[in-house]
C-alpha cells in the first residue's frame, strides 16, 4: 500500500510548537494544492475515494481523527493526533476518515490542483481498477 507516516522535525521551544513543511526536505513532490478540514461533525465520514494519480500528505495540526485506508488488498487503520506527524497517501489507495475530535483540523497538501476526474468515489469501481492493474 503505497502509504507512508512521516515525522516532522520539531522546531519548538518554550515559547511552543513550530514544524515547517518544505519541498524537498520533508514533503516527497511539488506542492500544487493545500486545503484544510475542519468543524467536522464528530458522527461523520469524509473522504470515501480513491485518487487515480494524486498524491497527498495529511497532518492533523490539531486534534484527532481515524484513517481507514484500503489498496484493494489489504486495510488498515492509522488515528492521526499529532501535529509533527504526516500521513502520505499515493494514489490507489482508498481513504475514510472518521471519528473527528471537535477541534480536529487536518491540513493536506497534493501535488496537483483539484480535479474530479481523477477521483474514484464508488468502492465497487475502484476494486475493479485495482484488479484490472493485477491482470
Ligand atoms: P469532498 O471530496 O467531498 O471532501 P472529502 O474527501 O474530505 O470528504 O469535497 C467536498 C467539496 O469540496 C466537493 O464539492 C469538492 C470540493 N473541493 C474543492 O473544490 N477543492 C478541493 O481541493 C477539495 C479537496 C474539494
Amino acid at each position: 500500500m503505497e502509504i507512508e507516516i512521516i515525522d516532522f522535525q520539531k522546531h519548538g521551544d518554550e515559547r511552543g510548537g513550530l514544524v515547517s513543511l518544505e519541498l524537498d526536505n520533508n514533503i516527497p513532490f511539488d506542492i500544487k494544492r493545500v486545503y484544510y478540514i475542519f468543524d467536522t461533525l464528530s458522527d461523520v465520514t469524509r473522504g470515501k475515494h480513491a485518487h487515480k494519480q494524486l498524491r497527498q500528505l495529511t497532518v492533523a495540526v490539531k486534534g484527532s481523527c481515524r484513517f481507514l485506508l484500503d489498496d484493494g488488498n489489504e486495510k488498515m487503520e492509522i488515528v492521526l493526533n499529532c501535529a509533527s506527524q504526516g500521513l502520505y497517501i499515493g494514489p490507489g489507495v482508498w481513504r475514510e476518515m472518521s471519528e473527528f475530535s471537535s477541534d480536529c483540523v487536518l491540513l493536506v497538501l497534493a501535488d496537483e490542483i483539484y480535479d474530479e476526474d481523477d477521483y474514484i468515489r464508488d468502492y465497487e469501481q475502484f476494486l475493479y481498477s485495482v484488479n484490472a492493474k493485477q491482470s
